[in-house]
C-alpha cells in the first residue's frame, strides 16, 4: 500500500515537472535554443580564425574588429545558456563545426562573415516561429533582443565588406587608417562590442 502511494507521487510529480517544462519552454523550443547555443559559439569561432588570419596579415584593427566580435558572439551563446536554464530547459550543447580557417583575400572573409549573418538572422526568425507556434511570449520577448542585434551586426559587416571592396586588396592600409581615425565603432557595432 505504501509502495502504491510513493508510485503515485512520484507519477505526478514527473507530470508537474513536465507542466512545468511546457508552460516555460516545449522540448522543440528547448531543442532549438540548443541548437542555436552551438550556432553562436560556432560564429564566435569563426571570428577568431578570421580575427587570426588578419593577424597573420599584420592588419591589427581588422583582427580587432573581429576578436570583439567573436566576443560578443560567445556573450549570445551565453544569454541563450542563461535563457535555457531560466525555463528550467536542459543545457545540450551540441557539436560545433571547425571554422573555416584559410582566406583568398580580405573581402572573402568579411563576404563569409556577412552571408553567416544573414544566415543567424534565419535561425533567429526560425526560433520566433515555434515560439509563437507555442504562444510562448516569454520566449518572444527574449528573442526580440536578437531580432534588433541581427539587423545591427547585418548592416555592421555590411559596412565592412563595402570598404573592404572599394580599398581593394592592395589598399587595405586605407581601411585600417580608416578604422583607426573613426573607430571600430565607425562601421557599426553595439555596446560593448565593435564600439570603442
Ligand atoms: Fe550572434
Ligand atoms: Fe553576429
Amino acid at each position: 500500500m505504501a509502495n502504491k502511494q510513493k508510485a503515485k507521487k512520484t507519477v505526478t510529480s514527473k507530470a508537474a515537472d513536465a507542466a512545468r517544462v511546457k508552460k516555460l519552454g516545449s522540448e522543440k523550443l528547448v531543442a532549438a535554443l540548443n541548437r542555436q547555443v552551438g550556432n553562436e559559439m560556432h560564429a564566435s569561432l569563426q571570428y577568431v580564425s578570421i580575427a587570426s588570419h588578419f593577424d597573420r596579415e599584420n592588419l591589427p584593427r581588422l583582427a580587432q574588429f573581429f576578436h570583439r566580435q567573436a566576443d560578443e558572439e560567445r556573450d549570445h551563446a551565453m544569454k541563450f545558456v542563461r535563457f535555457i536554464s531560466d525555463i528550467g530547459g536542459v543545457l545540450e550543447i551540441p557539436a560545433i563545426a571547425s571554422p573555416k580557417s584559410r582566406f583568398g583575400s580580405a573581402a572573402e572573409a568579411v563576404g563569409l562573415s556577412l552571408e553567416w549573418e544573414h544566415t543567424v538572422t534565419e535561425q533567429i526568425y526560425r526560433l520566433v516561429d515555434i515560439a509563437k507556434e507555442d504562444r510562448n511570449y516569454i520566449a518572444m520577448r527574449f528573442l526580440d533582443w536578437f531580432v534588433n542585434e541581427q539587423l545591427e551586426e547585418m548592416n555592421t559587416m555590411d559596412t565592412l565588406l563595402s570598404l573592404v571592396e572599394r580599398a581593394g586588396e592592395e589598399n587595405l592600409l586605407l581601411v585600417e587608417e580608416y578604422l583607426g581615425e573613426n573607430g571600430l565603432a565607425a562601421v557599426g557595432g553595439s555596446e560593448g562590442g565593435a564600439s570603442e
